[in-house]
């Protein structure tokens, strides 16, 4: 099956290429790229007016399915990343049980297949995420995990995760840390600053994220791991990576749209949906995570998608679950924070949600290349809409930004050659 997309602002980070072009797709693959294309017969599809990219990578979503599917699904958190462009995932191991074992991740593939989206399970890296035993790491790899990461839960236990890293550099798989020291952190809600004082409660300081970060750096420089650092949210992590990348240590790290967009201020007026671990913190930490981003510290903007039901959301705030819904609404933000704001070029925000993601997992995507699989989105970079969380096709409703306006639409998601979500 021929299509022939006509007209857009062709964007392919990979090549460099910002151009309006033809874009042919036959067989799932990108067949051709040029100017003034014609192919009888196929498809056409009018992308005029519209810009055309690689499709989004985003190596860091919560699909909660198996054991969570009151939450989510595999159907319908891959719904959401269609509607949101995202035409591959990496889906985080806490579900239940966790992913930890080849039959979990190929019991979520399959679920995945019908969806079109490429859906990577990420392998736990202690058995039932428990920080206590590792997995198999080898048979994780064979079963098809592109990463290892107890996301969630993060590893404690400094002699293990040393071991980790051992293991994974070994098999050429990268470990993502969720950064935060639990003794540190408990369970509370938010930030400890200002507004953690406000409301009487205890917080989760900077510092637990920034020593984490700190350790994993050491123990990165020492076993010669790839250790990726997920979703970084403070001034002083972002300086650890930026200096830890200057030693060229192998370290890589992510953020999402809430920590360059939101503060901790958010939580007075949202109250639990602005809840999230790490937690929302100062416009210094905002600030310094858009230097990061802009001075190429931050390797990709991920969502950390984590969809929680109504039920749960609505608990007060030192009850209620941790994290954010974000599929929808990543493009959006991220144009509106980064490109629109003047930050960075429309070309940089798309390489930090397909391209560098896929390199740094080592993944044939985020690029038009001619022979690749034909995943792209179309989107209208200009075109302003208000979030409306009512509208979502996720479970989650669970975002802070609803009813947030926002400039950048998507129009067509297409995965290896199919049209997986159109507009209207
Ligand atoms: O806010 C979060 N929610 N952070 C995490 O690390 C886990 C996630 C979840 O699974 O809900
Ligand atoms: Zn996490």
């Amino acid at each position: 099956m021929q299509l022939l997309i006509r007209g857009g602002r062709v964007v392919d980070p990979a090549y460099n290429i910002d151009d309006t072009l033809d874009v042919l797709l036959d067989d799932g693959k990108i067949a051709q790229i040029s100017k003034h294309l014609e192919a009888d017969g196929s498809k056409v599809l009018d992308a005029s007016g519209l810009v055309v990219a690689p499709g989004l990578v985003d190596m860091h979503v919560h699909l909660r399915e198996p054991g969570f599917e009151a939450k989510e699904t595999v159907a319908t958190g891959c719904a959401a990343a269609a509607r949101g462009g995202v035409t591959t995932l990496v889906a985080m191991p806490n579900t239940r049980p966790a992913t930890d074992c080849p039959e979990i991740v190929t019991l979520v593939r399959e679920k995945a297949i019908s969806t079109g989206v490429s859906v990577l399970p990420a392998g736990a890296v202690t058995v039932g995420q428990k920080g206590q035993v590792l997995t198999d790491f080898a048979a994780l790899k064979a079963a098809g995990v592109p990463a290892l990461t107890d996301d969630g839960i993060p590893i404690q236990n400094l002699a293990l995760l040393r071991q980790a890293m051992i293991e994974a550099k070994a098999l050429g798989l990268p470990l993502l840390d969720h950064c935060e020291d639990r003794d540190m952190v408990q369970n509370y809600a938010v930030n400890e600053g200002k507004i953690s004082q406000a409301l009487g409660l205890p917080g989760r300081p900077a510092v637990a994220e920034e020593l984490q970060i700190m350790r994993d750096v050491m123990l990165a420089e020492d076993t010669g791991a790839h250790v990726h650092i997920c979703h970084i949210s403070t001034e002083k992590g972002v300086g650890i990576v930026r200096q830890a990348k200057a030693n060229d240590i192998h370290i890589t790290c992510e953020t999402c749209p809430q920590y360059f967009t939101l503060t901790e201020d958010e939580v007075l007026h949202r109250g639990a949906m602005a809840r999230v671990n790490p937690p929302l913190r100062t416009q210094a930490d905002v600030e310094a995570v858009r230097a990061g981003i802009v001075d190429g510290t931050i390797d990709a903007i991920v969502t950390d998608h984590a969809p929680h039901t109504a039920e749960e959301k609505s608990k007060p705030l030192p009850d209620a679950p941790s994290g954010m819904v974000g599929l929808e609404t990543s493009l959006a933000l991220a144009l509106t924070g980064l490109y629109h704001s003047g930050l960075l070029h429309l070309s940089r925000v798309l390489a930090l949600m397909s391209t560098s993601p896929a390199t740094l997992l080592g993944l044939n995507k985020g690029t038009l290349g001619v022979g690749q699989d034909a995943d792209l989105v179309i989107f209208d970079p200009d075109q302003a809409w208000t979030i409306d969380k009512n509208q979502f096709v996720s479970k989650g409703r669970n975002t802070p930004f609803h009813g947030r306006t926002v400039r950048g639409k998507v129009k067509c998601t297409i995965s290896r050659g199919n049209i997986i979500y159109q507009e209207g």
